[in-house]
């Protein structure tokens, strides 16, 4: 696996910021800042029917959270579009190209764990439920 540093991982490809405006969800928005803010959560699942703002409010959080003067995520916000994978053994790799990092091919997930376990990172997937 590539070593990285602190400053390069900033510069990878961050979560889109959608232009049309967003409204209502004052409160789910409440939440989930919340939720994030405390040191114990490491995982968030929004759960909802299809189409109902899951993704919209995952970018809005996003986008508050890039708009704070003390970052809490300073390693970076970062999106992967897991919602069109059926296979899971495509998980980490899908999720090693949104962080532009290589894996080892013998133990990818352990790979990508350790990279990922020290991070200050907010990575955000969609998924499916198919
Ligand atoms: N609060 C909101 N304000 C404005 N537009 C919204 C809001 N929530 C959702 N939308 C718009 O509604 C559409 C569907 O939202 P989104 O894609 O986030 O749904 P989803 O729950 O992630 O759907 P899926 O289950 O298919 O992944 C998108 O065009 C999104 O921009
Ligand atoms: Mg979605």
């Amino acid at each position: 696996m590539t070593p990285l540093t602190n400053e390069s991982i900033m510069n990878r490809r961050p979560a889109p910021v959608s232009r049309d405006g967003f409204f209502g969800r004052e409160s789910e928005s409440a939440e989930l800042l919340e939720l994030l803010a405390r040191p114990d959560t490491s995982c968030l699942t929004i759960l909802g029917p299809g189409g109902v703002g899951k993704t919209r409010l995952a970018m809005q959080i996003a986008h508050a959270l890039s708009q704070l003067s003390v970052e809490p995520f300073p390693e970076g916000i970062w999106f992967v579009q897991l919602a069109s994978i059926s296979d899971p053994n495509l998980v980490p790799g899908q999720i090693a190209e949104a962080l532009d990092l290589e894996l080892s091919d013998s133990s990818p997930v352990d790979s990508l764990l350790s990279y990922l376990r020290e991070r200050e990172a907010l990575l955000i997937s969609t998924t499916s439920s198919r």
